[in-house]
């Protein structure tokens, strides 16, 4: 589904991403772990096209991407949650949501929002389809409620949403759980084993490492910008490499 092939990509003479592939099947849930600046925001925002890769290449369904815009990458179902990603504050939360899905059509948010006639089919179709994401995320009857208001677990089941609604096929989350407390956590990756059971393909950047163990179907581990291990989840913590790169860190980070 999603192919990376020896990409790299450098900020002045230091790469934070060097050489880098791997593949993603269909419906696989792909956990991303790595240090702080082991370079996974980076790859993240090379896959989507918002930064060149210096060499290398990305593939989704065996097509090569890397000349095509970012909207229309998403367009064609890569879709993105950056990693500290904000809300529309002063927006519902519904509205938050279907400014998600006017990026995959031809008349924007604002434009839509100011109804000219010909948006308003258009406009109908989003709000319906808004309404079934609530639902989805479980926040049904929230959709009127205004986005800042909504509980941290809420905005990142809300923000999913708005990922959800431009219809991805292949979605990258950075770090969509940091800050949520474990009730919270173990609600969103409910969510997202939802969305891998019902065939989406996702890639998970991940700081905590039960959550991404019990997630991931594989998982690729990084460091200074290389892949240092890949493999399954039991695998991955087994590997000495791995605790000495990356559990031996978080182990030393302040809980
Ligand atoms: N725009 C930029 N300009 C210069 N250097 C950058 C830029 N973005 C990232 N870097 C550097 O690239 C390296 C990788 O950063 P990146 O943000 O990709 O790491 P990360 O694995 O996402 O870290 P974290 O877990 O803290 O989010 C770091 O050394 C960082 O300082
Ligand atoms: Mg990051």
């Amino acid at each position: 589904m999603l192919r990376v092939e020896g990409l790299s990509r450098r900020f002045g003479g230091v790469y934070a991403v060097q050489d880098l592939s791997f593949d993603v099947e269909l419906g696989e849930l792909r956990g991303i772990i790595g240090p702080n600046g082991a370079g996974k925001s980076t790859l993240f925002h090379v896959i989507a096209g918002h930064l060149r890769a210096n060499a290398g290449r990305v593939l989704l369904r065996g097509e090569a991407i890397d000349r095509v815009r970012p909207d229309q990458r998403a367009a064609r179902g890569l879709g993105i949650v950056y990693q500290g990603a904000r809300i529309f504050r002063g927006l519902t939360v519904l509205e938050n949501i279907m400014v998600g899905a006017h990026s995959t059509t031809r008349h924007g948010f604002f434009e839509a929002a100011l109804r000219f006639p010909l948006c308003r089919r258009e406009e109908n179709q989003i709000r319906a389809r808004a309404e079934a994401l609530l639902d989805q995320v479980g926040l049904t009857g929230l959709g009127d409620r205004m986005a800042e208001s909504l509980p941290l677990g809420q905005q990142r089941a809300m923000q999913l949403a708005t990922a959800l609604a431009a219809n991805p096929a292949v979605l990258l989350l950075d770090e969509p759980a940091s800050g949520l407390r474990s009730a919270e956590r173990r609600q969103f990756a409910r969510l997202l084993r939802g969305l891998c059971s019902q065939g989406m393909t996702l890639l998970l950047v991940e700081h905590d490492v039960a959550l991404v163990t019990s997630l991931s179907h594989k998982i690729t581990v990084l460091d200074l910008g290389r892949v240092i291990a890949e493999g399954a989840p039991t695998e991955i913590r087994a590997d000495p490499r791995v605790v000495a790169a990356y559990l031996g860190s978080v182990e030393d980070e302040p809980s």
